[in-house]
């Protein structure tokens, strides 16, 4: 581990039993609320992959899966603000039901640039679900469809969610609380 690791206490916010019973109650809204359609769930990479791989397997309609690369963040832990494209769909948008994952709503920049862009491509229906909001850090006026967890404004990792790439393999949600 480098020097700047090597110190990190990480304090529980979300357990994972606590996520593994959201992420299926989640699921059961997706199946319900989208039964007789065939769902596009497209991803956010990085930060979306676990979340995505637990959801996605208990959705009980049928569904395919993608990918959007963005970045965001630098090595730190705020936001550039400025949103960047790393990679598209490369599948048929228009006319799909599509379901955007994403591991969490902060300013809401990424997620607007985002949804602004699938939008773009004339989908049928678009919805957004993310496992956690920090909904006092909001810079942009976005909506999401489903919500894990709402969360106060402190910088997590885990379950997905990164800290200079980092931690993203821890199985809880949890802070970063102490650096010596
Ligand atoms: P935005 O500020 O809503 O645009 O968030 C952009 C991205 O920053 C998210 O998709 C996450 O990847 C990352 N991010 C925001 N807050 C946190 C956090 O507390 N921990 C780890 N990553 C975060
Ligand atoms: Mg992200």
């Amino acid at each position: 581990m480098s020097a700047s690791t090597a110190h990190v206490r990480i304090s529980t916010l979300v357990t994972a039993e606590q996520i593994d019973a959201r992420v299926r109650e989640i699921a059961g809204l997706i199946s319900h609320d989208h039964a007789g359609t065939e769902l596009l769930v497209i991803g956010v990479l990085k930060g979306s992959w676990v979340f995505l791989a637990d959801l996605v397997r208990q959705v009980t309609i049928p569904l395919l899966v993608n990918f959007v690369a963005v970045s965001s963040y630098g090595d730190g832990t705020y936001s550039s603000g400025s949103v960047k494209l790393l990679m598209e769909p490369d599948c048929e948008v228009e006319g799909r039901d599509i379901l955007v994952v994403d591991d969490i709503l902060d300013t809401g920049l990424t997620l607007k640039f985002v949804m602004d862009r699938i939008r773009h491509r004339r989908p049928h229906s678009l919805k957004l679900c993310v496992l956690l909001d920090k909904p006092q850090r909001r810079q942009v006026e976005i909506k999401p469809d489903y919500v894990g967890f709402r969360i106060p404004d402190r910088f997590v990792v885990g379950y997905g969610l990164d800290h200079n790439q980092r931690f993203r393999n821890l199985p809880f949600i949890g802070y970063i609380s102490q650096t010596e």
